[in-house]
């Protein structure tokens, strides 16, 4: 089971401020349980783990395992909560220079338009073998109305229809049950449909047909993945204690004055993982003047850009790893004669244990310099420890936007960008 460590973060709170913490995070998990909290309305996505659905997974399984045979490219076209999660498990859990089934690509999450020229060419040019490629749309917008998606969208949905036939079973669309401008357009297209339930909000919707469609298209076993947070789920459900020890403690910091909430990993491949860790926080937290700021953070990488601010900046930062506990086999190091780099002294060292120690020294280095330390831990990254994490983040974070008092489920701050943005574009 992916598990907490918060030893390196307990000491820079004060002991009674954490129990009452913890108090209230008891009282947050029961509020969401029982859909007491603000937001009862959006809690589906713990209904879905409670009574799994199997006919919808094999449908998308079905439909990926077509789209794997038949697809050279799947652009996948959406923002926000309705691509974060399914670019997070396809890199955490892909190979970072896959050789075989069809190249993912996103589209629709910025309004590029170089990106979509470019990639519009980059679909006309033909194979190696001088085949056209053929090419599948996933386009997912819980709203159906998103600028951004939608303006995408009328480009690749035009380019598919005038190089298919049957264009219309290249087209999948995931959105709500009814209304957006997409649900009209399929019902004019008669396009194949996967339906986001009311229930579930975009960034809470990794595990279901939003993000488990392009995550099976990508090869990887969705089953595996869902059942992982199921056992999260039941777990849970179960004992709690755990997962409200974590609430309590960054609630806590929150409470001391932390402004910041840095996630930070050393393993490339979970890059994306933080990055959707990123949106469901920060999405959910930031409201009504509070909140930690989700920063993003790829170790060692950033070590060399940021490292000074964290170890010696403003103190008001706290830091969750994303560590994985196990690694597979990857490279070691073997002493040379020369030893002109001077790195013998890693004789037999795995990378694995060399980045591990990278990232105990750092932890030893900035708890020294006054930053807490909380790490969630893999211990071994598959689908089902993704999955378990998953779910470990959802409620977490659910849990602790009620002890702030909040609605954890709805992003109103996000529509002000909108409307300045469609006065200025003169929108009816
Ligand atoms: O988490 C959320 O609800 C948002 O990030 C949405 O996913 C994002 O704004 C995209 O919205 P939609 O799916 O309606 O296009």
């Amino acid at each position: 089971m992916v598990y907490f460590n918060l030893d390196h973060a307990k000491s820079f709170v004060d002991q009674s401020k954490l129990a009452e913490s913890r108090k209230l995070a008891e009282q947050s998990f029961k509020d969401v349980q029982n859909k007491t909290g603000k937001g009862p309305e959006w809690l589906g996505w713990r209904d879905i783990l409670k009574d799994p659905n199997d006919a919808l997974l094999a449908d998308i399984d079905r439909l990926a395992g077509e789209i794997r045979s038949k697809a050279d490219v799947f652009v996948v076209c959406g923002i926000g909560g309705s691509y974060l999660g399914a670019r997070a498990v396809q890199e955490a859990l892909g190979t970072f220079f896959p050789s075989s089934g069809p190249e993912i690509i996103f589209a629709g999450h910025h309004m590029s338009g170089r990106y979509l020229k470019e990639l519009i060419a980059y679909l006309d040019q033909p194979k190696a073998d001088g085949e056209k490629k053929s090419v599948y749309v996933n386009v997912i917008s819980k709203s159906g109305t998103t600028i951004e998606p939608a303006l995408s969208f009328r480009f690749l949905r035009d380019w598919v229809h005038a190089n298919f036939e049957d264009a219309q079973k290249r087209i999948i669309c995931t959105t709500s049950e009814s209304g957006g401008a997409l649900n009209k357009l399929i019902e004019t297209n008669k396009y194949k449909k996967f339906v986001l339930p009311d229930d579930i909000g975009g960034r809470f919707s990794v595990l279901s047909a939003v993000g488990l469609l392009p995550i099976a298209a990508a090869g990887i076993d969705i089953r595996s993945l869902f059942y992982g947070a199921v056992d999260a789920y039941q777990n849970y459900e179960k004992d709690p204690s755990e997962l409200l020890d974590y609430v309590a403690l960054r609630h806590a910091l929150y409470e001391s004055g932390m402004a910041m909430d840095m996630i930070a990993s050393f393993e490339p491949e979970l890059g994306a993982v933080g990055g959707w860790m990123q949106q469901l926080f920060g999405e959910s937290e930031g409201k009504n003047g509070k909140g930690l700021f989700p920063v993003l953070l790829g170790y060692s990488t950033d070590l060399h850009s940021v490292g000074q601010m964290v170890q010696q900046g403003q103190r008001n930062m706290l830091e969750t790893f994303l560590v994985i506990d196990k690694a597979p086999a990857s490279l070691s190091v073997s002493a040379n004669e020369e030893n002109t780099d001077g790195l013998n002294y890693l004789d037999g060292k795995s990378f694995h244990e060399i980045n591990s120690k990278a990232f105990e020294g750092t932890r030893e280095a900035h708890v020294e310099g006054g930053v807490p330390v909380i790490s969630i831990h893999f211990p071994r990254l598959n689908a089902h420890s993704l999955g378990q994490f998953i779910y470990l983040c959802e409620l977490a974070i659910a849990v602790y936007v009620y002890n702030l008092g909040e609605n954890p489920f709805d992003q109103p701050g996000v529509e002000d960008y909108k409307k300045a943005m469609f006065r200025l574009l003169g929108k009816p």
